[in-house]
């Protein structure tokens, strides 16, 4: 386990001492409220409540079990972007189905409904954009259409209707490359000008796993912090570290220990921000030495019943 934790924390230490310091929020950008915002150009779109509900996605209905978790990671992610200044964030995860875009969602509702901050959730996984079926809704042109044939960005933005401060930035059309695409000029320039824009705008990426393809990697060193989701009982310890590993050009924020099971009735629904990631990693690590003791007993048993037998014979 303090294996983990001595990798997590040289990282970043490493990527302070790269990053060097960083910018005060109010030294970014010029200054603008929050009602700058203008729905006027975005597209609202109606998502039925029980969509919302089907997908666990918050705004459905705050008192669900999961709503604290998402409410007490929304906290600690806002804190550690003011007092540092950071105003994009890329969530990603060692590998698939891990729970990234179920997170970003949930992290950028839960931020929106802070009345001090607009969201906008770039679905930033231009392989195997997600984010619009979460949200029950048909293929969107997005952030592939954007960077590939000009479309300007009044006409991609879309904002689930009824949930205040919170945009969406469709993935569109799959791209095969997608790893060009993230780190092409032209992306750069988004990411500053969506930066720079407003000064309390929160940019959330929806990334790729880091270890299944290059586009995580090429493009998280542009933002300012990235989130590393983990799944209870299927990232193991050696992806975990692997991921942290690539992503050491990248402030890493902390770790969302996704899918913890608790005894409560929705057991499956919750997602924790927390240090019990080092549990759950130290209790596969604890479990990955039994299964080797026991592969060793077994070989001695083995060993011992062959000397038997050669004896007896
Ligand atoms: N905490 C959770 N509890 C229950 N189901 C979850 C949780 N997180 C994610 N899921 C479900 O797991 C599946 C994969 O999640 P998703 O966010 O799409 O993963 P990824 O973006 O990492 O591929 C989805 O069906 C999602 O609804
Ligand atoms: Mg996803």
């Amino acid at each position: 386990m303090e294996r983990i934790k001595q990798a997590l924390e040289k990282a970043r230490a490493d990527r302070m001492q790269a990053g060097g310091p960083v910018m005060p929020l109010a030294a970014r950008g010029a200054p603008s409220p929050v009602d700058e915002i203008h729905y006027s150009q975005t597209r609202a779109i109606a998502v039925p409540y029980e969509t919302l509900r089907e997908q666990r996605i918050v705004a459905a209905d705050s008192a669900r079990p999961f709503a604290d978790s998402y409410k007490i990671l929304r906290t600690q992610v806002l804190q550690r972007m003011t007092e540092n200044g950071w105003k994009s964030l890329a969530i990603t995860s060692a590998g698939p189905s891990e729970g990234k875009t179920l997170t970003a969602i949930n992290l950028g509702i839960g931020l929106a409904n802070e009345v001090t901050h607009t969201v906008l959730l770039v679905d930033a996984d231009l392989r195997a954009p997600a984010v619009h079926r979460h949200f029950g809704l048909e293929p969107q042109p997005g952030l592939s259409e954007y960077l590939t044939e000009n479309v300007p960005l009044t006409d991609l933005l879309i904002n689930p209707a009824g949930i205040a401060r919170f945009v969406v930035l469709p993935g569109g059309r799959p791209l095969a490359n997608s790893a060009e695409m993230l780190n092409s000029p032209r992306m750069t320039r988004l990411v500053e000008e969506l930066e720079s824009r407003y000064r309390s705008r929160i940019i959330l990426f929806d990334l790729p796993p880091v270890l299944e393809s290059a586009d995580t990697l090429s493009f998280s060193p542009q933002v300012d912090a990235a989130l590393l989701v983990v799944e209870e009982g299927k990232t193991t310890v050696d992806d975990a570290q692997r991921a942290i590993e690539l992503l050491r050009k990248t402030r890493l924020i902390g770790t969302v220990l996704n899918k913890a099971r608790k005894l409560t009735v929705e057991a499956t629904e919750t997602a924790n921000l927390s240090d019990r990631l080092f549990d759950t990693l130290e209790h596969s690590r604890r479990l990955n030495r039994a299964f080797k003791a026991l592969r060793g007993m077994k070989n001695s048993l083995r060993g011992w019943w062959r000397r038997v037998r050669g004896r007896g014979s």
